[in-house]
């Protein structure tokens, strides 16, 4: 009951997954959280549940009959809101979801990503020979980010100098699109479904969902944009900050990374309980469709639900010694990734990306360690949190 014993009541009401405060250290409120059940707070002029228990958390996620993933358009739920109406599988329930997502599916699957990781080092490699003979490096801006960005280059078959409006769209701290940023790139990849279709059997993403497609799983072609978007807007930023904040957390522990360096098969290990201890998603959104109770809390039909995912991660219930960073746990179900249909489709290269990071930076820079005078800073969302830089040393 230590949980209880730290737990500082009026912090749970305060909770806002939007609020930079929170975002800048929110282990305090999720103590708060996890110490009683789910509880109704007033945000932006409307009621919202807030849900962070373990259990609580995996129940909501797993029933999308009764807590959806569509927004009925509730006025003050617009940060989670991001591409304005195009139909995306993040933001749609099952039958439409399940069609999506099979689309998308066979590009990502877990065989072939793993089949990519030969591809994966050499893109990696080429990343780090920007930093030989320097002194300082940010490893945020000049790994962490260009590592997806250049992997979806590579998935979606695009030339080198396109990777820019690639980097655009997945770029760290972008939530909510303008019309006329989703027109430009609306254009783009329309050009490349067009040029794709023209040229059949190609083995990139788009080419692939065209084939899903052609083999009857119908999506039209806002929904095949849709689907582009999703996969790069959902794939760079978390990514990035999956594989700094793995690099942070090693990097701040002596101990750790004496361990990873001498047993680097220990990296894909890290990643996880990095995704546990403080991932790049802390919170999920959904509404419910009925009245509902969650952990003996009457929610309303109709209310906006944060699944407070990250405070999950730390629920003691289910996570021995929960603020300890440790590799070794055994099992580690948390839910960085999500749970249930809308589980993150992109688990494999997000885990590889992270492995391949870790180790070929060990490899290449036995020496690596934090710029000194440096403390974290993070850019905050409203469904989660990346570190702004990450300075390092390498000589
Ligand atoms: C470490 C990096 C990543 C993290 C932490 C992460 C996290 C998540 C989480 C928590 C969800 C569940 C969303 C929900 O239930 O509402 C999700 C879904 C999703 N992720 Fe990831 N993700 C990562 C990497 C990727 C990558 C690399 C891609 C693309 C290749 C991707 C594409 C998606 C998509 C499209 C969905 C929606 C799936 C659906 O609705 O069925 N993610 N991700």
């Amino acid at each position: 009951m230590a949980i209880e014993a730290q737990a500082e009541p009026a912090l749970r009401y305060r909770y806002d997954s939007s609020d930079p405060g929170v975002g800048a250290n929110p282990v305090p409120y999720y103590k708060s959280l996890l110490a009683a059940p789910p509880i109704m707070v007033e945000r932006r002029a409307i009621q919202w549940a807030v849900v962070s228990r373990y259990r609580d958390c995996v129940e909501v996620l797993r029933d999308h009959k009764r807590f959806s993933s569509v927004n009925p358009n509730l006025p003050g739920t617009e940060d989670f809101d991001a591409f304005g109406g195009v139909p995306v599988m993040t933001f749609v329930d099952p039958p439409i979801h399940t069609r999506l997502r099979r689309v998308a599916a066979p590009s990502l699957a877990v065989r072939r990503i793993f089949d990519m990781e030969p591809q994966l080092r050499a893109i990696c490699g080429r990343i780090l020979d920007r930093w030989s003979g320097r002194s300082e490096v940010d490893a945020v801006s000049e790994l962490a980010v260009e590592l997806p960005v250049r992997v979806f280059g590579c998935l979606l078959d695009v030339p080198e100098r396109d990777y820019d409006l690639v980097r655009s769209i997945g770029a760290p701290g972008k939530t909510l699109f303008t019309e006329e940023f989703l027109q430009s790139r609306h254009r783009y990849i329309t050009g490349l479904v067009k040029r794709r279709r023209a040229a059949s059997g190609g083995q990139d993403l788009i080419s692939l969902a065209i084939a899903a497609h052609e083999a009857g799983e119908k999506i039209n072609e806002l929904e095949l944009f849709g689907m582009v978007m999703v996969l790069v807007t959902g794939g760079i930023s978390t990514t990035a900050d999956s594989i700094s904040g793995a690099l942070y957390q090693m990097l701040s522990r002596p101990e750790l990374l004496d361990t990873i360096r001498g047993n680097p098969a220990l990296a894909p290990e890290l990643v996880e309980e990095n995704l546990r201890f403080d991932g790049p998603v802390q919170t999920l959104f959904r509404v419910t469709t009925e009245e509902v109770e969650v952990g003996g809390t009457r929610i309303p039909a109709r209310t906006p639900v944060y699944v407070v995912t990250g405070a999950a991660n730390r629920d003691p219930a289910v996570f021995q010694d929960p603020d300890k960073f440790d590799i070794t746990r055994n099992p580690n179900d948390h839910l960085g990734l999500g749970e249930g249909v809308h589980f993150c489709i992109g688990a494999a290269p997000a885990r590889l990306q992270g492995k391949v990071a870790i180790q070929m930076v060990l490899e290449r820079f036995p020496r690596i360690r934090i710029a000194p005078r440096w403390s974290p800073q993070y850019n905050v969302q409203a469904f989660g949190r990346g570190l702004a830089s990450l300075p390092l040393r390498l000589d």
